[in-house]
């Protein structure tokens, strides 16, 4: 079993050629609501390719609360663990334009995730073969469950995003971290490669579209991801989350669930929204099947 604790949000889509400089105007040419969130993202991911999972979050009491509740459901997804809170449901105001994308996150009800919440939900916590966390919940309460899960024996996988949240000890923690380049370079202040000598087997670097590195104890591993013609890369990264929690929990090896991971991002990419083109099983190791 999985848990998933982390955001849920409305994303509010806006496509345009260009964006608007200081005090400009500029027409858009897609408007969209959609589900989103960090956290429901890797949840739907890891849902989609067959694993059980449930998830820890909180909603407001309004319309995109409501839908965004149902949408978990419908991934098969435990929502035992959402709680509907006095806040608005978090969004994110995302801006695409071409590959580009600039998000703002106003977390609302994703910030009454706190340690009573969490307690609340232990039951779920204690069930679980590894607990999925990102940084749109407050820090406390990530200290809180890293705490719980050290003592518990949990694997934890840690997507240190945003990455200015990070606090330095919770590497000790954690199982898996799996920042991307930039996030990397913020947390370690420094280039990647040589951060990732440090933590063998536990930091994991997503590269995008180059795929995924680590170092494995002897040797750094560059996992190249599957090329594709990206649409949109919102959530790339959480669908990377999503399927190497899948994989590693069915018992794949680092490197045999990185590629998967990248696989399932690439196929994620090539339709438009976060959760849209997160794949099943079947299409991921039919393109895996075609490496061979
Ligand atoms: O990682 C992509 C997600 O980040 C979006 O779905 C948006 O909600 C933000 O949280
Ligand atoms: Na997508």
């Amino acid at each position: 079993m999985i848990t998933v604790i982390g955001s849920i949000n409305m994303d509010i889509a806006i496509r345009t050629d260009v964006f608007p400089k200081q005090g400009e105007t500029v027409l858009g040419n897609l408007f969209t609501t959609i589900p989103g969130g960090k956290g429901a993202n890797q949840a739907v991911a890891a849902a989609r390719l067959g694993s059980q999972v449930q998830m820890v979050g909180a909603v407001g009491q309004d319309a995109f609360g409501n839908e965004l509740y149902f949408n978990l459901k419908n991934e098969n997804i435990n929502v035992g663990g959402i709680e509907k809170t006095n806040n608005s449901t978090g969004i994110a105001n995302i801006l695409l334009h071409d590959n580009d994308n600039r998000i703002i996150v106003v977390p609302g009800a994703n910030f009454d995730l706190d340690q009573q919440m969490i307690e609340r939900h232990m039951d779920l916590i204690k069930q679980s073969s590894l607990v999925i966390l990102q940084l749109e919940i407050p820090v406390e309460t990530i200290d809180f469950v890293l705490d719980v899960c050290v003592k518990l024996s949990i694997p934890v996988l840690l997507n240190p995003a945003p990455a200015a949240n990070y606090k330095p000890e919770w590497i000790e923690k954690v199982t898996y971290l799996t920042p991307n380049e930039t996030e990397c370079e913020q947390i370690f202040g420094t280039d990647y490669e040589t951060v990732l000598k440090q933590y063998p087997n536990k930091l994991i670097v997503t590269l995008g579209g180059e795929g995924a590195a680590y170092f494995d104890g002897t040797k750094l591993v560059n996992v190249p991801g599957y090329k594709t013609k990206a649409l949109d890369t919102t959530g790339a990264g959480d669908t990377f989350n999503g399927a190497f929690a899948h994989a590693i929990t069915a018992g794949k090896t680092i490197e045999a669930a990185v590629q998967f991971a990248n696989i399932a991002a690439s196929l994620s990419v090539e339709k438009f929204g976060a959760q849209g083109g997160m794949p099943q099983i079947e299409k991921v190791n039919e393109r895996l099947e075609g490496l061979k």
